[in-house]
Parts: structure tokens; sequence; C-alpha cells
């Protein structure tokens, strides 16, 4: 099973950065195969606002010379994706959602009647693992509504897992929180240990 993490954080080492390293300790514990991605170290150029081009040209967005298709074939080539980042504002960073706007061409539409005729991220499994300040886990309410609509209602992704740890600010914080890590180890190594695909 290839398991792919996207870490949308800017700090390394920071509180969504280790709870996504035991995530996916849980997951190599099953014999899974875990890659992690540092989305900031990529390069993603903003959307253009060109969707209706993208949908209907292949490589649309190949004029762009930067880490998308390196990171779409990665998605593909992946039984489960892992998204964990902060949160920030009340939303996922944008970096996260700049990743997810050029994600768009993943999709082929038929223009004319509007209906999708492929969709590489179709039926990908999910996880989104949260962070944030307040200790209060309101605040990772909206965020993972704005996940939900966009990897589940817009790429027809599965969301099978989510987890969400709140009171945390500086990195190193999140070591306090030791159940929460333990959850996390625990959550990777059931999701992967379930799979069939591995
Ligand atoms: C620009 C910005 C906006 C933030 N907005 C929120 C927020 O709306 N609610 C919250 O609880 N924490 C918020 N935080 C705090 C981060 O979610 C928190 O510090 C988190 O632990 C950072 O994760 P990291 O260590 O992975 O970078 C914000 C931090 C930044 C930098």
């Amino acid at each position: 099973m290839n398991v792919l993490g996207f870490m949308a954080s800017p700090r390394k080492g920071g509180n969504s950065d280790v709870l996504l390293d035991r995530f996916l300790e849980g997951a190599r514990s099953q014999g899974a195969q875990a890659e992690k991605i540092y989305l900031y170290d990529c390069s993603i150029e903003y959307c253009q606002g060109c969707h209706l081009r993208c949908w209907s040209t292949p490589d649309c967005c190949s004029r762009w010379q930067d880490d998308m298709h390196m990171l779409h074939d990665k998605m593909i080539a992946s039984d489960l994706l892992i998204f964990s980042s902060p949160v920030y504002m009340g939303t996922p960073p944008a970096k996260m959602i700049a990743f997810f706007e050029r994600s768009i061409d993943q999709k082929r539409v038929n223009l004319e009647t509007l209906t999708v005729e492929s969709n590489t991220l179709r039926g990908k499994k999910a996880v989104v693992l949260q962070v944030n300040f307040f200790n209060d886990p309101a605040y990772q309410r909206l965020p993972l509504s704005v996940y939900e609509r966009i990897l589940a209602e817009i790429f027809g992704m599965t969301i099978i897992g989510s987890l969400g740890v709140e009171g945390v600010a500086e990195p190193g914080d999140i070591a306090g929180k030791k159940a929460a890590l333990q959850e996390a180890y625990n959550l990777g190594a059931a999701l992967c240990g379930s799979c069939d695909s591995r």
C-alpha cells in the first residue's frame, strides 16, 4: 500500500509535521510504503482561472514549469492520501488551497453536458489531520468542512479518517499531547492494516 502525506505548514518539525509523522509511522508498522511531501517546499503557481480550458484541454496547465505534474503523478500512484495542516484563520493554509485549485485539471469535463468524463483522483482514500492553537475543537470544524467539500465533493475522494489536535501553538507543543499522538499512530496502523491493496 502506498501512502502519501502532504504536510502543509511552513514549519518543518512543527505540530502538523509531528502529527503526520506519527500517522505515517503507524502506516509503516503495517508494511505500507509512506512518503511525506513538504508542500511549502514545492513550487506551485497560482491558478489563473482558466478552468474551462483546463477541463477540456489535456495538459492546459503544463505551461507552468512547477511541481504540480510531479505531485499529481505521486497522488495517482498512491492508495491513501494524508493532508496534515494547521488551522489558519479558520481555514486550511493558503498553500494547501493553491494546491487544490491547481488540481482542478485532474478532471476532464464535457463542457456541453457538464458531465465529468474522467477524474484521476476519484475514489482515492484520504485522511485529514489538523492542529490549532485555541483550546477548542470548534476551530477545526470549518476547515474540516472545506476539506470535505474539496476532497469528497469536488474530487470524489473518500475521507476515511480525520484527527484534530487543539491547544498547540509553538513547534514542540504537540509532544505534550501524548494521547493524540498515539491516536495518530493507531489510526495510521488501523487504516493501513485494514486495506486490501497493501
Ligand atoms: C496566520 C495564522 C493564522 C492562524 N489562525 C488560527 C485560527 O484561526 N485558530 C487557531 O486555533 N489557531 C490559529 N493559528 C495557530 C496555528 O494553527 C497553530 O499555532 C498550529 O499549532 C501551527 O501548526 P504548525 O506547528 O504545524 O505550524 C494560526 C496561525 C497562523 C500563523
